[in-house]
């Protein structure tokens, strides 16, 4: 989340969806005895709320898969909570137009053990809590082509962790990945499975295109099913009429590859220039990212009416601070 602050939007106070109530940010306190806390027992999402200046509106992408994703996460580590994805969404409308932003934010809904019992291994014996919270962001990766580094670290198993959803605990996984990456000096790593093929970045998909067509890792080898990743092999079957392979993809294949980009709600989509020192085909973003990535700004600002439908705008309400 970089280093945007969270405390005010303005001189509107900031406020957070917590134990069950909208109350301001400062509020929003957790005891140490949390069990989340000493465990990484939660799940998260990251959802985005692009601002549209000359309509005065923010627009959600896609919210509602993200609340599915979050809710199948709930449902493998146990976490009980009293709402539904549709409910989900209508806090976060509400906490949005509460929070009146005007600019991008991201939106981050927990839901965690918040329990405050500190040894027992138990998910079952364990309470849930949801809590929701909506703050100002900018460019994630600080840059708009990426060098990036294959990592040291082998990207979790499903068999270890559940890869399919965004639990806290695998991100150390994640973290210890970008931190080398990053104090190497590249901007994120593109992290390998157990069986040595690509997986994931530390917090995007991996898309190549080579042979005139666009190959992703399939889930299998341990991927995020990323709702940006879905969106844009959509994107390139429907508007760019190219065809999507789903298949394990060798580390010497993307040193080869005609283009190579990553997606995430945080990453968008951006182009990998370099990998391991070696420049992809010429060194520069590429066709293919680069019509994808128009169609797909468009797109989550409302622009494209085609595709509205994964949008949910809220109008901010201006509420005294
Ligand atoms: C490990 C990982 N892979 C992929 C993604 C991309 O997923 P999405 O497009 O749903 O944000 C994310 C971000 O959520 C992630 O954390």
């Amino acid at each position: 989340m970089g280093t945007e602050k969270a405390s005010v939007n303005g001189n509107q106070k900031l406020h957070a969806f917590f134990q069950g109530a909208v109350v301001p940010m400062d509020e929003a306190k957790v005891s140490v005895m949390t069990h989340a806390l000493h465990y990484g027992t939660a799940v998260f999402e990251g959802i985005r709320g692009n601002w549209n200046e000359e309509q005065g509106k923010m627009f959600i992408f896609r919210m509602r898969e993200h609340y599915e994703r979050l809710l199948r996460g709930c449902k493998i580590l146990l976490l009980d909570i009293p709402y539904t994805a549709d409910q989900l969404c209508d806090v976060t409308v509400d906490l949005v137009e509460r929070n009146g932003h005007q600019s991008d934010i991201y939106i981050r809904p927990l839901v965690y053990k918040s329990a405050e019992v500190v040894a027992n291994l138990k998910l079952q014996e364990l309470a849930s809590d949801f809590t929701l919270i909506t703050v100002p962001f900018g460019n994630y990766l600080g840059t708009d082509i990426l060098r990036c580094c294959t990592s040291s670290w082998r990207r979790v198993d499903d068999n270890m962790i559940p890869t399919q959803i965004k639990s806290a605990g695998i991100y150390v996984n994640s973290l210890l990945a970008k931190t080398e990456a990053t104090l190497a000096g590249f901007d994120e790593a593109i992290i390998l499975n157990q069986d040595g093929h690509v997986s994931e970045g530390s917090g995007e998909n991996v898309f190549m295109v080579s042979g005139g067509k666009l190959h992703t890792p399939r889930i299998e080898d341990n991927v995020l099913p990323g709702i940006t990743r879905e969106t844009i092999m959509q994107l390139a079957q429907a508007e760019m009429g190219l065809e999507v392979v789903e298949r394990s993809i060798d580390r010497s294949e993307l040193y080869l590859a005609d283009e190579v980009f990553l997606t995430g709600t945080a990453a968008h989509l951006t182009p990998v220039v370099e990998l391991d020192c070696r420049p992809i085909a010429n060194g520069e973003a590429g066709p293919v990212a680069t019509e994808l990535q128009k169609l797909y700004f468009d797109i989550v600002v409302g622009r494209n009416p085609k595709y509205l439908h994964w949008c949910t705008t809220v109008v901010p309400r201006m509420v005294p601070a």
